[in-house]
């Protein structure tokens, strides 16, 4: 589905158009393709404080062959990226030294550039004053991202003291072309075993993965990005989705399973197919999702309970039923639960859909201990406006104010946030646990 402002702004007449109006231009995002190099140019790694992590991240640049710079070089190519170990912060004096590195950086930013900053998490602090200045970083990182062009993101991971070994892989994603949607987020690392050789173009290989909901939309393509990066997919969703079920298992070579994940014997089907045909299961992606809306007022009880029913009830007792279910859940394992940006800032006729969705936010941050234990994970991802036949229906109002509130200016699509559900099911995540990543291009809703 192509972005007809977005097109016109970047071509040669809209362009000049757009310009002397002063109307946005939304950037062709880079988005990530299997052999491409995880940067279109060098990288600046900066420290505010005495940081710990410089070494850490100048080798996981050179490990996938970005050049690294100590400074910028204003003659030089455009950066691909800057990254900010700030986890030597440790009061409000130390952040003059994080703009110091970020200001000259952000200037020399290429296309869909990049701004990492790392600092060590606020709740860990010695004093006030170092949590106000890791605190601060915050609000930094979040207004670099509204203030960028061009496609270009600012996020940040927190880093407590024993969760070293958890960095590279989320630095791989936020650096890559996997996460040309998730802007303006914050995501807190947890100390984990996490695996090393882990092949990057198929990450997931050997992996059986479920995806609910798979037919079409979101699904669909998270069963493709799942299958491209090695894993055999059980494609789930209702009979009535039958065929076009089976045509996406058989495009990407994996299983279709047809089950209505709320059937009172879902949970036993599902993990006697799983334990029959595949001995396990590493991944699960809840994604299967309804709405029904309606203002509160004329809400009915079918509405809301088959809402709720779908979206949140289906999600914990699939979770629980293989928790129970003795071997099943390798160690290791994903789980990934599809919220939205509506459960964090509430939307207007859908009390029963943000209700649901918020209520998988607390799934997860609930189940994260447990799923530690295991050496296992559970997240959530918050799609923002995601461009889908569904959305390619809205009022052209309607549709092109819901594309265009947030920093990157346009609607992310399926691909974007199937990205980042297989980025947090790999064994390089293990670190990232009880997260809400939202795939939103940092909207400015329930910011
Ligand atoms: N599209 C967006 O902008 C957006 C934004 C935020 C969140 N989301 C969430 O992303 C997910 C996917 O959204 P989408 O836009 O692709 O929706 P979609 O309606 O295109 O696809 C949802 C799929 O879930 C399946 N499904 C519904 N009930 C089921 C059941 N009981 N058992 C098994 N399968 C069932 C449907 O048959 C369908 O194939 C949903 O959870 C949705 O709430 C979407």
């Amino acid at each position: 589905m192509s972005d007809w402002y977005r097109d016109f702004a970047n071509s040669g007449v809209g362009s000049t158009l757009v310009k002397q109006l002063g109307l946005p231009r939304p950037a062709v995002l880079r988005r990530y393709e299997p052999g491409a190099p995880l940067l279109p140019g060098p990288a600046v790694v900066g420290t505010a404080g005495e940081g710990r992590l410089h070494k850490t991240l100048t080798r996981v640049l050179e490990d996938v062959g970005v050049p690294v710079l100590s400074a910028v070089d204003a003659d030089g190519e455009r950066l691909g990226a800057v990254l900010l170990d700030a986890t030597g912060v440790t009061g409000p004096t130390d952040l003059a030294a994080a703009r110091d590195v970020l200001a000259p950086a952000v200037k020399r930013l290429g296309p869909s550039g990049r701004v990492l900053v790392l600092a060590a998490p606020p709740s860990d602090a010695d004093s006030p004053a170092q949590a106000a200045a890791r605190q601060a970083l915050e609000g930094l990182v979040r207004s670099v991202a509204k203030e960028l062009r061009d496609g270009g993101t600012a996020n940040l991971l927190f880093v407590p003291a024993d969760a070293e070994a958890s960095v590279p892989g989320p630095v791989r994603f936020f650096l890559s072309g996997r996460s040309a949607y998730v802007d303006g987020q914050v995501v807190t690392l947890t100390a984990a075993d996490v695996p090393g050789g882990e092949d990057e173009e198929r990450p997931l290989a050997g992996q059986v993965a479920v995806v609910t909901g798979a037919a079409r939309g979101i699904g669909a393509s998270i069963a493709r990005v799942m299958a491209r990066d090695g894993a055999h997919v059980v494609a789930v969703d209702v009979p009535a989705a039958g065929q076009s079920l089976a045509e996406v298992a058989n495009e990407i070579g994996g299983t279709a399973f047809q089950l209505d994940i709320t059937a009172a014997d879902a949970a036993q089907r599902l993990i006697g197919h799983l334990r029959e045909r595949h001995g396990g299961v590493d991944v699960v992606v809840h994604n299967a999702g309804i709405t029904r809306d309606k203002l509160l007022v004329n809400m009915d009880a079918a509405r809301w309970d088959s809402v709720l029913a779908v979206n949140l009830q289906a999600q914990l007792d699939l979770t629980q039923a293989l928790l129970d279910a003795e071997g099943l859940l390798g160690s290791g394992a994903r789980v990934v639960g599809v919220s939205s940006q509506s459960g964090i800032a509430g939307n207007r006729g859908q009390t029963n859909y943000a209700a649901s969705k918020a209520g998988v936010i607390g799934m997860v941050r609930a189940w994260a201990p447990t799923f530690a234990e295991r050496g296992a994970t559970i997240n959530a991802v918050a799609p923002g406006f995601i461009v889908t036949e569904m959305t390619a229906k809205m009022p052209f109002g309607t549709r092109e104010i819901g594309s265009r509130i947030n920093s990157l200016q346009q609607g992310g699509l399926p691909v974007d946030v199937a990205e980042t559900i297989a980025w947090l099911s790999q064994p390089t995540a293990a670190g990232v646990n009880g997260q809400v990543v939202r795939v939103c291009g940092q909207s400015f809703l329930g910011a």
